[in-house]
């Protein structure tokens, strides 16, 4: 069993990206999730986890359930360590430093020698206090902080484990704004990594954004090792989401995320009516125009999201979906099913609805 500490204000959406990368994924505090398999190499490429560890055992957040839990749990490791402390949020005020001093006193007192700068093993130590609520997604806990106290489950956890693996974090090294190419309306390089490993984006896998835009998606699956493809109606954005891809995917050296990056084709093309052949590709991302963005094309906005769908549905078995909106309606009038659906807050005056639809 692993523990995932989670990253994001949204955990039910942060569980719903670290699916694509671990078996079984319950959260089990703010910020803290369980699993019970994970392909390290796919935690990499998360955007809304940050580690996954081992779990040695959990126990009530507080740093002396943490010593009992560690003077007790079998430990089949040999080499040096160091222990790491987080306080999720900082919702139950332990001491971090006084936990990691404490807790490596009883590994040294175990036969392990201590290297704080270059360890063998990193064990990690998260605590989390706060609610957990019902998910209406399936039933499974999940954190939130609704109006009502009394609806969700108090919890108060401390997670213990040996680092396993950690998501790369070089997102900022590609914000819309410093890409060879950029437009009003970009997506964030986190909720487009996020958006593509919801959508299936990974090695072997070919993910395709019909309305791509400055390629922004199609950036962050082929950095994950997917084949990308992408459309747009606007010449100018087929270009400039080349010269993105000309400059993000093609390189030699190793991706950040240790994989190889995906092969790309971008072309002029109206989402509405694809050229392509049924179930050509694996998943599909969109990232919808916004009310005042669909000027560009002679379709009314209803009608371009609704045939975006239908396409979708056809060439796909995964989509997702990111609009101002919930096009779920619309979704399920062209046939597909709804997974799951998030909104997630911009800014004061945008919402971002995310539909995973199957
Ligand atoms: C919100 S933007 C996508 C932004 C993109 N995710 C990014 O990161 O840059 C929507 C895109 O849809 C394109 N679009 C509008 N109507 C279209 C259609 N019928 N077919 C294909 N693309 C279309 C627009 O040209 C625009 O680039």
């Amino acid at each position: 069993m692993y523990f995932l500490e989670l990253g994001g204000e949204d955990d039910a959406f942060a569980v719903c990206e670290a699916e694509s990368a671990a078996a079984d994924v319950r959260p089990i505090a703010p910020g803290l999730a369980v699993a019970n398999a994970v392909v390290p190499e796919r935690v990499r490429g998360l955007a809304y986890t940050h580690r996954v560890s081992a779990l040695l055992g959990r126990t009530d957040a507080d740093l002396a359930s943490a010593k009992v839990l560690l003077e007790a749990a079998p430990i089949d490791r040999e080499g040096t360590v160091a222990v790491r402390a987080t306080d999720v949020h900082g919702s139950t005020g332990v001491a971090t430093d006084r936990v990691e001093r404490e807790l490596g006193q009883i590994l040294v007192d175990r036969g392990f020698a201590v290297d704080l700068e270059d360890p063998d093993h990193v064990l990690r130590a998260a605590f989390s206090s706060g609610r957990l609520e019902r998910d209406e997604r399936d039933g499974l806990l999940s954190s939130a902080d609704g109006e009502d106290p009394t609806r969700g489950e108090q919890v108060s956890v401390c997670a213990l484990g040996w680092l396993t693996a950690a998501s790369v974090r070089d997102f900022g090294s590609r914000a819309p704004t410093d890409k060879p190419f950029f437009q009003p309306g970009s997506m964030d390089p986190l909720l487009a990594r996020s958006v593509a490993n919801v959508a299936g984006a990974r090695l072997g896998a070919t993910v395709l954004d019909p309305m791509c835009g400055t390629g922004g998606v199609l950036v962050e699956a082929g950095l994950v090792g997917a084949d990308v493809v992408g459309t747009d109606a606007q010449e100018k954005m087929a270009v400039g989401t080349r010269r993105n891809l000309e400059h993000f995917l093609d390189r030699d050296d190793p991706s950040p995320t240790g994989v190889s990056r995906g092969s790309w084709h971008v072309g002029r093309g109206d989402a509405t009516r694809l050229p392509f052949a049924d179930d050509a590709v694996d998943g599909v991302v969109f990232d919808a125009p916004y009310g005042r963005q669909s000027k560009v094309d002679t379709h009314r906005l209803e009608d371009l999201v609704s045939g975006a769908l239908a396409e979708a549905r056809r060439v796909a078995s995964r989509a997702v979906v990111v609009a101002d909106r919930s096009w779920a309606a619309e979704a399920r009038e062209v046939g597909w099913e709804l997974e799951a659906a998030f909104e997630r807050r911009v800014h004061r005056s945008l919402t971002r609805y995310v539909l995973v639809l199957e």
